[in-house]
């Protein structure tokens, strides 16, 4: 680690770099944005390590969660205000089934670039290199359209800030007060059985507020339930972008990644030799690794090392998503390395990725019954190991769409069509998110899976 500095990664191999073809723009763009203001503050990334560190101990459950990729035209406040409040609803439901605090990290204010398996997308025999993510290029499929151009990276800054300043704003404004949760309700999810059950819950809570005012049980700080707190993540891949907005700080002597609370290496990139682990492993934030089927139990033992050679507890979370197919055989060997090793990490469950096929018209899609059953045996190895599941990871949007089958819709091949709308992969809409939560309570309050605490 003596060697690290901000630009070591660039000696290194950089998987699923964009190739961006105008260096002497990429130079100005990284200038430009070396002197921008932070998108997010020192002492919020302390305190998610803090909080992050209670979850370690069992004392928070996690949800994090949001698009699959943001893009820069589906951008308004309406939306924005709509993806806070699944979190929300699901942080409720949660907390309140299990007694269990939540604590909600969003994929949103930087989601914009896209890890890509196959390079280069061919349709009616023209080829383009596929679509990165807003952040690079467009997803039209066009010449033009899929050349990178650096210059999104400003806008993926902008809009990133856009969006953080909403939500601080919604957030002081009250808005992610419990006592507003009855104005959280979306339409479609009001006719809902889910809905109902939602509802009840929040009626629930609301009299045991009012009874905790009346008799004036708690004072004006912990009545907003510590809702109100909320972080971002998201994928650390560009990592011009990403040195660019991380700063030394002169103080401490260390270096804060100000383009969100928390960074999350993909599948993709976690190589122990490359450039991505290099690069998060001089800075302070708390990092995310995902782990897919293709991991490699030492590797990721060594991983875990390099990047939090302390063994502090809140640094490092491990993102499974292995696939139904594959966590029985894989999980467990890479949960028992860890306890040998005595590593401090917090586990989180991502059903999502690992899950990801073509249906019969070549659309992206996931089972919500697959999504469920990874993350029952998740729970389940988990507990036979006497190892703490730490939370979940997903994608999900506030809008009625229909990418992921099954659910209590019952979205079939046919009717997936009817609001098939992601940029990347396909999310879970509002009720299968909040279905997916209940779901997810029930396997909590058995016994069986319980967390340890
Ligand atoms: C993602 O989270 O959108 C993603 C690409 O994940 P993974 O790196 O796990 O494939
Ligand atoms: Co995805």
């Amino acid at each position: 680690m003596s060697s690290w500095n901000l630009e070591s990664w660039k000696q290194l191999q950089i998987d699923q770099s964009p190739g961006w073809h105008n260096d002497s723009k990429l130079q100005t763009v990284i200038k430009q944005l070396s002197s921008q203001p932070p998108i997010v503050f020192k002492n919020e990334i302390i305190l998610l390590k803090k909080r992050l560190q209670q979850a370690y101990e069992g004392k928070y459950f996690i949800i994090q969660g949001g698009d699959c990729a943001e893009t820069f035209s589906d951008f308004n406040t309406e939306l924005i205000k709509n993806k806070l409040n699944i979190l929300l609803q699901m942080s409720i439901v949660l907390s309140y089934a299990t007694s269990i605090k939540t604590l909600r990290i969003g994929r949103i204010a930087g989601q914009f670039a896209k890890p890509r398996t196959k390079l280069i997308e061919e349709r009616n025999h023209e080829k383009y290199p596929s679509y990165r993510g807003d952040a690079i290029n467009g997803i039209e499929f066009s010449e033009k359209a899929r050349r990178p151009n650096p210059d999104r990276m400003i806008k993926m800054y902008e809009q990133s800030s856009y969006t953080l300043n909403l939500i601080r704003s919604m957030i002081n404004e009250g808005y992610t007060d419990i006592h507003n949760a009855n104005q959280w309700d979306l339409d479609f999810i009001k006719k809902s059985q889910q809905g109902k059950q939602y509802r009840q819950i929040i009626k629930k809570i609301s009299k045991t507020l009012s009874f905790i005012k009346t008799m004036d049980l708690i004072n004006n700080h912990n009545h907003r339930l510590e809702l109100y707190e909320f972080f971002t993540s998201h994928e650390g891949l560009l990592l011009e972008y990403e040195q660019a907005l991380t700063r030394f700080d002169a103080n401490e002597k260390k270096y804060y990644n100000y383009s969100g609370h928390m960074i999350w290496i993909g599948d993709r990139t976690r190589n122990i030799n490359g450039a991505h682990i290099e690069f998060v492993a001089g800075i302070e934030n708390p990092i995310g690794i995902k782990i897919g089927p293709s991991i490699i139990p030492d590797e990721l033992i060594k991983i875990i090392k390099k990047i939090n050679p302390k063994n502090e507890a809140g640094k490092i979370i491990l993102i499974s998503r292995l696939g139904v197919k594959n966590i029985d055989e894989i999980l467990p060997e890479l949960i028992q390395k860890i306890n040998e090793n005595q590593l401090k990490v917090i586990w989180l469950c991502d059903p999502m990725h690992g899950n990801t096929f073509k249906n019969k018209y070549g659309y992206k899609t996931r089972h919500f019954n697959t999504i469920l059953n990874e993350l029952e045996q998740y729970m389940k190895i988990h507990k036979s190991l006497n190892s703490r599941a730490g939370g979940i990871h997903i994608e999900f949007t506030s809008e009625n769409v229909t990418e992921c089958l099954g659910g209590f819709q019952n979205i079939n091949n046919d009717t997936l069509l009817n609001r098939y709308e992601t940029a990347c992969d396909p999310r879970l809409n509002n009720l299968q998110s909040l279905e997916l939560i209940f779901k997810l309570t029930d396997l909590i309050n058995t016994k069986e899976y319980q967390c340890q605490s």
